[in-house]
């Protein structure tokens, strides 16, 4: 029997694996860095018979990665790290083209999201990727047999980081794991480029709405919320920041933004964007205070940022008006708008970040996972930074790619910046 049949999967349509193909080879065309990797891994095999399970947003560029790690030797069974990211024609093609086991399905209820991060776990990895701390959080909670035969993972995103320090400072976490997140070459580009740029296509392919003169408040100063204030500015939105942290909240008022609370804000934005990590941070009394017809989407990782249900028992009717608007319209006649039912709106209503900034998230993730076959035996239980020769080769790379060259010191100039004698 062809490997085509026999490949363990839950897709939505093994049909669009020919559409998925030539989306994927359309983004290694913006993966150049990822595609350097997988040359010298076809050759060194660094990954042969390592099992990996991945939790990651399926989509085009994910499947680029997989198929590096592929080229290395490893053998991979992929499942989504949200309900709603999941693409299902890229699905296919790893499935029908490349016999890689998936399961993924965009649209997937909890219950399957989690049944799928249980199929990936049932490849045994030794080796686990995450963008969220699910799966991981999943082999903590139910699976902890598996811990035993695994050497080492990698964490993608600043909620996952977040997650596994809190395990690790509990002294729970069961093996090592390198925030790639935090990578220079991920974080800087990834969440500042990426980030900024993807949330306001997903705002805009969800409701084509002109920016310009908008009134645009994010929720939310970090790298995330520095791209997407940035180009929503570029637009010619008014933005207005909302921040806890104070040093954050100055670099925005510095930036040229108007910074306030999120209450007095609430009544004056147009379209409201969380990209904060954290809890409720669009809750019932900025609901109540909003202007009739304002837009509320997320950019964080969960849909934990705007308190759904408090906006549903402060509903009279809900419909959805568009494939990813829903509109609220409250006991008083106001009505207000959901996009993407709270969930990242960048891969909820368009593909997520560009190819080209993931290309750099990815090769550190397919270096990392082969710096844990090289060293991970000698790592603790903790939360490891990437290895700053792999960043460094990573940003150099990826410079060399772009055809971009720089300068370099010259001798003298290295001596004084090494020395102390020299002074005024
Ligand atoms: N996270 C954000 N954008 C992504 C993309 N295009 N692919 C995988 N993960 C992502």
């Amino acid at each position: 029997m062809s490997k085509k049949k026999t490949t363990e999967c839950d897709i939505k349509d093994p049909s669009l694996a020919p559409a998925g193909d030539l989306r994927i080879q359309w983004a290694a065309r913006e993966m150049p860095v990822l595609k350097l990797i997988s040359n010298r891994f076809a050759k060194e095999k660094p990954l042969k018979d390592i099992r990996i399970s991945a939790c990651l947003h399926i989509t085009t560029e994910t499947a680029n990665l997989a198929l590096t790690l592929k080229a290395g030797g490893a053998e991979l069974a992929l499942c989504a790290s949200n309900p709603l990211s999941t693409q299902d024609d890229a699905a296919a093609c790893l499935v029908m083209e490349h016999g890689i086991p998936v399961f993924a399905i965009k649209g997937e209820d909890n219950e399957t999201y989690y049944k799928h991060i249980n199929s990936a776990l049932d490849h045994r990895p030794h080796i686990t990727m995450d963008d969220g701390a699910d799966l991981v959080a999943t082999i903590h909670k139910d699976r902890g047999e598996l811990a035993k035969n695994i050497i080492g993972g990698t964490e993608e995103t600043t909620t996952g980081v977040i997650r596994l320090r809190s395990l690790e400072s509990a002294n729970k976490l069961k093996y090592p794991i390198v925030a790639v997140n935090d990578a220079q070459t991920k974080h800087f580009f990834d969440n500042r480029y990426g980030t900024g740029q993807s949330t306001i296509d997903g705002i805009t392919r969800a409701t084509n709405i002109l920016w310009a003169g908008k009134r645009v408040v994010i929720c939310g100063y970090g790298w995330c919320g520095r791209g997407v204030s940035m180009r929503a500015k570029g637009l010619g939105a008014h933005v207005i920041v909302c921040e806890v942290e104070p040093i954050r909240a100055l670099e925005a008022v510095m930036d040229g933004y108007q910074v306030m609370p999120l209450l007095e804000a609430s009544k004056i934005g147009d379209i409201f964007i969380t990209v904060t990590g954290g809890l409720n941070i669009i809750d019932r009394e900025h609901m109540l205070a909003m202007k009739d017809g304002a837009i509320m989407a997320n950019s964080g990782h969960f849909n934990a940022e705007i308190n759904i249900p408090a906006l549903e028992s402060l509903t009279a009717e809900k419909k959805r008006i568009r494939s990813s608007v829903e509109q609220y319209t409250l006991s008083s006649g106001k009505s207000l708008f959901l996009l993407g039912e709270g969930r990242l709106i960048n891969l909820a209503a368009a593909e997520g970040h560009p190819a080209s900034v993931m290309d750099m998230s990815f090769a550190n993730q397919a270096l990392c996972a082969e710096y844990m076959v090289k060293r991970g035996k000698e790592l603790k239980r903790r939360v490891y930074p990437v290895p700053e020769e792999v960043d460094k080769e990573v940003g150099k790379l990826k410079l060399k790619a772009m055809g971009i060259t720089i300068d370099t010191l010259t001798a003298e100039q290295r001596k004084y910046l090494e020395s102390w004698e020299l002074g005024t």
